[in-house]
């Protein structure tokens, strides 16, 4: 296939949970926040065929011809289907720093930026509601049933508190939140955490019913500490979130060595972020304290320690 002129690009960040992750499938609140630091990417050039190269992952789609389970092949046929285009002559090229299976949204921020990216070749425009809704068609094929909160947060692309099912809402945040995103290099597909954790709910449901709520409680907790700028009783929060993410089986020991580090280190609180099992984690720090706080986890394994802040 000839190589021709590049026609567009576009990018897409990766997201953290703060609180709420699992309780939220349950129509729980959470509150989530856009990963900046790192991207996904879609490059699109003309082509002779509709062609999506992911590079890192040396895997070709021929998007014609690709079954509808191919998230690659599916975002482009949804995102054509949504502006009434038949399927362009395209080579898509995708890549991305954020990390697979690790709880940071890398299967929405690659979706995302296909999307983006073919509205900018097609010289088209449709909302971020519309691009999210298509974002979570593709988000069902990687994680079975997604609460929606992973399209939204990367689309969005600001702090959300999240409900499924309603429109995000932003909020007020009084003080920034220094957050540290540690890796503990072991994958985890988030499809197999929830899926775990439904059939848990299914053996005893209020058990977990009570759990959910009590996340709830504690995501709200924390939205009022966000809006009013108080960092320590949100670390507290974090802590308490944790432990019912324990109690619901989705921590891990290498997540929990990761979070006693931080906290021993200095952390205001630590829990993990995404489906759990293995992926990444985060600590809340005080901007003095970040330089040790990210040794400290280094020195316990992390494989990457990402800061952010918003
Ligand atoms: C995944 O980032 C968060 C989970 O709550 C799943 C979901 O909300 O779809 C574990």
């Amino acid at each position: 296939m000839s190589e021709r002129k590049i026609l567009a690009r576009a990018c897409a960040p990766g997201k953290v949970i703060l609180f709420g992750e699992h309780a939220v499938v349950y129509g729980r609140p959470a509150i989530a926040a856009p990963v900046q630091q790192v991207h996904a990417r879609a490059e699109i050039w003309s082509a002779d065929a509709c062609v999506v190269e992911a590079a890192d992952l040396q895997q070709r789609v021929l998007v014609e011809q690709a079954p509808v389970e191919d998230p690659y092949a599916q975002i482009v046929r949804l995102t054509c289907e949504a502006l009434g285009r038949p399927l362009p002559s395209w080579r898509i090229r995708v890549s991305s720093e954020i990390p697979i299976a690790a709880g940071l949204g890398s299967g929405a921020a690659i979706s995302a930026a296909i999307v983006r990216a073919m509205l900018a070749a097609f010289g088209a425009r449709l909302s971020q509601e519309r691009i999210s809704a298509l974002v979570y068609e593709v988000e069902k094929i990687h994680h079975g049933a997604p609460s929606g909160i992973d399209n939204t947060v990367v689309v969005y692309e600001q702090p959300v508190w999240f409900v499924r099912g309603l429109s995000p809402q932003p909020f007020a945040v009084a003080q920034p939140i220094h957050l540290l995103i540690a890796d503990t290099g072991v994958p985890s597909p988030t499809k197999i955490a929830v899926g775990d954790v439904n059939r848990a709910w299914k053996q005893d449901k209020s058990r977990y019913e009570a759990l959910f709520d009590a996340v709830g409680d504690v995501a709200q907790r924390a939205r009022n500490a966000i809006e009013t700028g108080d960092v320590a009783a949100l670390g507290s929060l974090m802590n308490e979130n944790q432990r019912i993410l324990i109690e619901m089986g989705v921590s891990s020991p290498e997540l929990e060595r990761l979070i006693w580090a931080a906290r021993a280190a200095g952390a205001l609180g630590a829990k993990l972020s995404g489906g759990g099992r293995g992926g990444n984690m985060i600590a809340l720090v005080r901007g003095q304290d970040e330089v040790r706080v990210g040794r400290a986890l280094l020195e316990a394994g992390a494989v990457r320690v990402i800061k952010t802040a918003f």
